[in-house]
């Protein structure tokens, strides 16, 4: 991390995990364990868990983000939610090119770009996810697949608006399995995505972009992951559904 020129950010993607009832116990352990927290927090959960996250989180460092926005304001898209509904919720962050919904939601490059163009636009703050599977990095890929995607994400994306994003780099072969990447290959990737970022806005701009890591980050390696200058925080897959796991995260990110 850098805390000298970008923000810290620690953010749980709870997945299709807990119901509104467990959603508010949850949090309500979660928040005095976090609350000293030298770095932002937030939980990005279920649509149906956000009235109960955003009341349960009330007057605690907690923000609350979304898994997913659809890129059209309104309209005959069933099953979708938009982005000023999301704001209106009560929702800052939005989760969004998740590799899960890349690999089993047919989410592409355009979709990605469109959906953060459209969170930006309604305000919100967009983590969008960006990494290789491990046949591009065993081909040697991994910088031109964390460049390409990092670009496609933002085209037509403002310096004003990129202060909005977080990009979190995520080795697809590190997620919900355990593998972790070590904390040099993290760095690295996060290296190419601030690459990509400078070659289109400026080295200097780049150097203010918080980007993340995520990919079985727990509370036994987020030290070492976060101790690295290009990792500014990470996004937790499963060990946000735990949380003294959670907090120890955070309190990594804190020091
Ligand atoms: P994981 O998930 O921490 O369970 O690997 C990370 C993510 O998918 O964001």
């Amino acid at each position: 991390m850098n805390k000298a020129v970008r923000k810290a950010v620690i953010a749980g993607n709870w997945k299709m995990n807990k119901t509104p009832s467990e959603t508010t116990a949850l949090i309500g352990e979660m928040k005095p364990l976090v609350k000293d927290a030298d770095c932002d927090v937030v939980l990005c959960v279920p649509f149906i868990d956000i009235p109960a996250a955003i009341e349960a989180a009330k007057g605690s460092n907690i923000k609350i983000g979304a898994e997913n926005v659809h890129f059209k304001a309104s309209g005959a898209y069933t099953g979708e939610v938009s982005a000023d509904m999301l704001k209106e919720a009560g929702v800052e962050y939005v989760v969004i090119g998740h590799s899960e919904r890349r690999t089993y939601f047919g989410e592409t490059d355009q979709t990605v770009n469109l959906r953060s163009l459209a969170a930006l636009n309604a305000g919100l703050k967009a983590i969008i996810c960006v990494g290789e599977t491990l046949e591009q990095r065993e081909l040697g890929y991994t910088e031109t697949i964390l460049k390409f995607q990092t670009k496609m994400a933002l085209t037509n994306v403002t310096k004003e608006q990129l202060k909005n994003v977080i990009i979190a780099y995520e080795p697809v072969w590190a997620i919900g399995t355990g593998v972790t990447a070590t904390a040099d290959q993290a760095d690295e990737g996060n290296g190419f995505v601030r690459a990509a970022i400078a070659e289109a806005y400026g080295a200097d701009v780049a150097e203010t972009v918080t980007i993340q890591y995520g990919g079985s980050m727990n509370a036994g390696n987020a030290d070492e992951l976060v101790s690295k200058v290009n990792v500014d925080g990470g996004l937790i897959g499963g060990a946000s559904l735990k949380a003294v796991d959670f907090s120890k995260i955070v309190a990594a990110a804190s020091k």
